[in-house]
């Protein structure tokens, strides 16, 4: 029989007005900001890949079409390559057209993240889904969203990832309350707020951007009123699975503990850009004795 929870679609949404990172996204979207040679959002299609995820559903909004264009085939650009000889490189063109099926629907006014998810309800269908926030990339070397496919899988319930924060910075994130389980690392929701300020918030514990969800959450997004900033949060779609899990599931978290940056944040961005680098066979060497001498003259 198969596994009426099995995951095999992905979403992600990258029509948000990237607000902290102007003027740099006034004209394109902060998902295609190079983290070194390639746009935070391939990053995102190839954990989706790695994960099995091939069918990938892109909420794309304002200034949408470079991303398109990443993802396009350009012929005289590989004609170009060809002619030179130029293989690596013509393999690193071809990398980003030939990695899944995309396919993209529009979020014609961003009104929130659990609206931009809402608006892949007709491509996603009624089956289990992976949503990746776009400007959230997590180290490949890191295992996080096939742990929590698995999660999924076993037990129907929706699945968020989650990490601990300094308590200062709770009240940039949605936050769990949880209870533990006898598997390490993997907590069930009891409660969910979204940014709540530090004093009032239950837990550590910051929702981070990969989600697992049930189809049944579009129901619940249907009937998710503007919350925090007049924005329909996904936060509070997940709230209501928490109250009433007979409709689309209950809730579990998985602790992560690995590396995870927002590149959506000016600093976390030119750190992402310089942990990844120092990790680079190309110039890792080289940026490494350029930190080590930099950090000599601050
Ligand atoms: P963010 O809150 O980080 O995106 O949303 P934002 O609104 O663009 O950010 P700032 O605060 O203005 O800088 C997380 C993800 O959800 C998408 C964003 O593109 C990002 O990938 N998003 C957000 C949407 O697709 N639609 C929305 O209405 C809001």
């Amino acid at each position: 029989m198969t596994n009426p929870y099995k995951v095999t679609k992905a979403l992600i949404p990258v029509a948000g007005l990237g607000t902290r990172f102007l003027p740099a996204t006034k004209a394109m979207p902060k998902e295609m900001l190079p983290l070194i040679d390639k746009p935070v959002i391939q990053y995102v299609v190839e954990e989706a890949v790695d994960t099995g995820l091939t069918d990938i559903l892109m909420i794309t909004g304002r200034n949408k079409s470079s991303l398109e264009n990443h993802f396009d085939r350009v012929a005289e650009l590989e004609q170009t390559l060809k002619a030179k000889g130029d293989s690596e490189r013509l393999e690193q063109v071809q990398e980003s057209s030939d990695l899944a099926d995309i396919y993209y629907t529009r979020q014609g006014d961003p009104k929130g993240l659990g609206h931009a998810v809402l608006t892949g309800k007709q491509h996603i269908g009624e089956h289990s889904f992976a949503v990746l926030l776009g400007d959230d990339v997590i180290n490949a070397k890191d295992i996080l969203l096939s742990k929590m496919i698995e999660i999924h899988e076993a037990t129907g319930d929706n699945v968020i990832a989650l990490m601990e924060v300094d308590p200062a910075d709770i009240s940039l994130y949605g936050c769990a309350a949880v209870t533990a389980t006898d598997q390490e690392d993997v907590v069930i929701v009891t409660d969910l707020v979204e940014k709540p300020a530090a004093s009032e918030a239950p837990s550590n514990l910051a929702v981070i951007g990969r989600y697992v969800l049930r189809g049944e959450m579009f129901q619940l997004l249907e009937n998710t009123k503007p919350g925090r900033g007049g924005e329909i949060q996904l936060t509070d779609a997940l709230e209501a699975a928490v109250k009433n899990p007979e409709i689309a599931g209950g809730v579990r978290g998985i602790v992560f503990r690995g590396n995870r940056y927002d590149t959506g944040d000016k600093l976390n961005f030119i750190k992402a850009t310089i942990k990844l680098g120092v990790d680079r066979e190309d110039i890792g060497e080289d940026l490494r004795e350029f930190l080590r001498n930099f950090a000599k003259t601050i």
